[in-house]
C-alpha cells in the first residue's frame, strides 16, 4: 500500500531506484526517488518490468576486483549510479535514431541502470521479447544468455554430438549452457553443489558432477568441449579431461583476488594452447543484439527456458546482492515492479 502511494506521488519525470554512490558491499545500495534517464539518439526508453541480477552487477557494485575500475568503470566511485544490467521491459520512448522499437513494444536485453522504474538501453542491445516467455523469464535472459551462447558457439565451436563438460551448470551461466548445449546437439555434463544437482539435471544435463563429494577429474571421462564458470580449477587439472583435440573456455570463476580477479589463469591458458593441439580459450562477452536475438529464437522455440531461482523487489536488491555475494543463490534471480505487470506474459 505505502509502496502504492509512493508510486503515485512522484512526479511524471521521476522514478524510483537503487542506487549507489560509492564502491562497497550490499550496504552502498540505498532505494531512492530520482529522475528518470534521458534518452540519446540512439537509446530507447525502457519501463521496467523485470531485471536480472548476476555477477556482473556484483563486481560493479564493490568495484572489485580493481581491474574493473581501471576498465572504465569509475576510479573511485561507480560512474553509473544506479546498479543492474538484465533487463525486460515496455518501450515508452524511442530516440530519433531509433528503427527497430516503438513506444508499446515488449523488449529485452541489456540496459545499464536496471534496477529502477525505467531504464534507458541502446538500440543495438535490446530485442522483442519471445511472446511465450513472460516478463520474468525474459529479464533475466540476456546477460547470462548470450555468455552461454557465445562460449558454446563462436569461441567453443561446438559440433553437434561431442561430449561437453559444464563446470558451475547451476549458476547464472552455467543453467543457459546446459540448456543450450544440449539444444546444439552436445551430451552435457554438468558439475554443481549438492544442493542443485536436481536443477542441473531439469536442465538437461546428462550426467552430473556433485564437487563437494567428487572430483571430477575422477572418472576418467574425456571431454571435447569444457566450458569454465566456477571453482578456478587449475588448467593442468581442466587439460586433463580434455580430448586431445578439445576445446576449454574460461568463461570465468570467483574468488581470484582483489586486483585481477585471477586473470592469470585465462593468461596461462592462451600460452599453453600454442603448445598442444587442446584449443585453451577465454572470452569477453560482446554485449550485441547479433547474439541476443538468436538466444530470443532459443527461447522462442521453447529449448531454453530461463531457470529462475528466487524473486526479489526493489527495495530487496540488497539481499539479492548480500545472497549472491555468500554463494546462496541458484540459476537467475529477477528483481520485479509488480506494480509495472511482472506476471503478464
Ligand atoms: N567472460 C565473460 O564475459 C563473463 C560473462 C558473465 C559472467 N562471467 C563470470 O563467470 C562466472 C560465473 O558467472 P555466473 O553469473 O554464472 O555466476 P553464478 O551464478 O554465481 O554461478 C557460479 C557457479 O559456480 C559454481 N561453483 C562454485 N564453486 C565451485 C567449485 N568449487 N567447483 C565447481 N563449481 C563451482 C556454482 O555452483 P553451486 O551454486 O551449485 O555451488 C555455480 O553453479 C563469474 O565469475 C562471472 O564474473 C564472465
Amino acid at each position: 500500500m505505502q509502496k502504492t502511494q509512493e508510486r503515485h506521488n512522484m512526479t511524471g519525470t521521476n522514478m524510483q531506484a537503487i542506487v549507489q554512490d560509492r564502491y562497497g558491499s550490499a550496504d552502498v545500495l540505498e532505494l531512492s526517488t530520482i529522475e528518470r534517464p534521458e534518452i540519446k539518439p540512439d537509446e530507447v526508453l525502457v519501463e521496467v518490468v523485470a531485471a536480472g541480477l548476476d555477477r556482473g552487477v556484483e563486481h560493479l557494485m564493490t568495484g572489485l576486483p580493481y581491474m574493473v575500475r581501471i576498465a572504465g568503470y569509475g576510479l573511485t566511485k561507480p560512474k553509473t549510479r544506479v546498479p543492474g544490467l538484465d533487463v525486460a521491459g515496455r518501450v515508452v520512448a524511442v530516440g530519433s535514431e531509433v528503427t527497430s522499437f516503438a513506444p508499446g513494444d515488449e523488449v529485452f536485453g541489456i540496459a545499464s541502470g536496471s534496477f529502477a522504474q525505467f531504464a534507458a538501453a541502446e538500440e543495438t542491445k535490446l530485442a522483442h521479447k519471445p511472446a511465450n516467455l513472460t516478463f520474468e523469464q525474459a529479464g533475466v535472459a540476456a546477460i547470462s544468455g548470450i555468455t552461454a551462447l557465445q562460449a558454446l558457439t563462436t569461441v567453443g565451436k561446438l559440433q553437434s554430438g561431442q561430449k561437453v563438460l559444464v563446470i558451475g551448470a547451476s549458476g547464472g551461466v552455467g543453467s543457459y549452457t546446459v540448456q543450450l548445449a544440449k539444444a546444439l546437439g552436445g551430451a552435457v555434463t554438468g558439475v554443481a553443489g549438492s544442493r542443485n544437482l536436481e536443477l542441473v539435471r531439469s536442465l538437461g544435463a546428462e550426467q552430473v558432477i556433485d564437487y563437494t563429494a567428487e572430483d571430477f577429474t575422477d572418472g576418467g571421462e574425456r571431454y571435447d568441449l569444457i566450458i569454465d564458470t566456477g571453482g578456478r580449477n587449475s588448467i593442468r587439472r581442466l587439460r586433463s579431461v580434455l580430448a586431445p583435440t578439445g576445446g576449454l573456455v574460461i568463461v570465468g570463476g570467483e574468488g581470484g583476488g582483489r586486483w585481477t580477479g585471477g586473470i592469470g589463469r585465462q593468461l596461462r591458458a592462451m600460452v599453453r594452447s600454442l603448445f598442444t593441439r587442446q584449443r585453451l580459450t577465454s572470452m569477453i562477452s560482446k554485449e550485441d543484439r547479433a547474439f541476443i536475438e538468436p538466444l530470443a529464437d532459443h527461447m522462442g522455440r521453447g529449448e531454453v527456458i530461463p531457470a529462475i531461482g528466487r524473486r526479489f523487489d526493489l527495495a530487496e536488491v540488497p539481499d539479492a546482492l548480500r545472497l549472491l555475494a555468500a554463494g546462496s543463490l541458484s540459476g537467475k534471480t529477477v528483481i520485479v515492479d509488480d506494480e509495472a505487470g511482472a506476471d503478464a506474459s
